[in-house]
């Protein structure tokens, strides 16, 4: 159970480990490891959850999670993203269109971000959570949809998918902090299964991804966040152990197990 919370918080608190580095890297926010730059017009469905505070009568926005554009008012992100009930949906916010974690892109008001009902936080299973904008969300060349994968989009292990997020690309933070993604391959579920065997049950509404090649060493990017193969969302960065470690593939929602659900939601 305790390794479970320290997953949770990994990713929460957002910060990504190395294991080669004998100091934990960590950083606001999950992030890609060793991940390569990307345009919003190459992933124009990343968006992102932001929240205001008041800081001497100054608003000031900060990161919460990656999200993903799936309609003109539907956004999904994780369950474990989702602000307690008691954050007032006005300081919260969806940003879309833009490569750059802090600037930039449009901003959506939001009208009611709904966690799956049976999301765990002691088994992280049904971590997917819906967002909805108050208005309609205008697409462009770097805003747009991308269609959620159902049951019948077969994704055998080795399947090549596509995960971004805004990473800060340096331990403060202070440098760059831009709209990266890293190519990653599907790992068979038995494979994720056993290697998460000690720590958590990898189900049917997980899917597991990881860079079989050490040298381009991918990870997590933001939680909440797209992991994209074969042209739709297969799934949401969900948790990991660690973060660019052979052993435990990045564990994200299957989208695919969602459907029903998300349709709903979206009514
Ligand atoms: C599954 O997705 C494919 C591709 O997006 C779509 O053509 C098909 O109609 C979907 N099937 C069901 C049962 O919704």
């Amino acid at each position: 159970m305790h390794i479970l919370f320290k997953t949770l918080f990994l990713f929460f608190a957002c910060c990504c480990k190395v294991k080669s580095s004998p100091l934990q890297q960590t950083s606001d926010s999950a992030r890609i490891v060793n991940g390569f730059q990307v345009d919003i017009t190459e992933v124009p469905y990343q968006a992102a959850l932001r929240r205001s505070s008041s800081n001497n009568g100054e608003t000031i926005w900060n990161h919460v999670c990656g999200a993903v554009i799936i309609s003109d008012k539907g956004v999904l992100t994780a369950a474990h993203c989702a602000p307690s009930r008691s954050t007032s949906l006005s300081s919260l916010g969806v940003r879309v269109g833009t490569s750059n974690r802090n600037s930039g892109g449009e901003t959506y008001e939001i009208s009611s971000i709904v966690a799956h009902e049976k999301y765990s936080p002691e088994t992280l299973e049904n971590d997917i959570a819906l967002i909805k904008t108050v208005t309609s969300i205008v697409f462009s060349q770097s805003v747009s949809p991308i269609a959620v994968a159902n049951q019948s989009l077969e994704l055998p292990g080795g399947t090549e998918a596509l995960v971004s997020g805004y990473g800060d690309t340096s331990y403060s933070g202070t440098s760059s902090q831009v709209l990266l993604a890293a190519r990653v391959n599907i790992v068979a579920q038995d494979t994720c299964a056993r290697a998460y065997l000690r720590l958590t049950s990898i189900t049917s509404g997980m899917i597991c991804a990881f860079a079989s090649n050490p040298s381009r060493d991918a990870c997590q990017g933001d939680s909440g966040g797209p992991l994209v193969a074969k042209n739709h969302l297969v799934g949401i960065v969900s948790f990991g152990e660690g973060c660019a470690d052979a052993l435990y593939p990045g564990v994200y929602t299957r989208v695919s197990e969602y459907n029903d659900w998300i349709a709903d939601q979206l009514q």
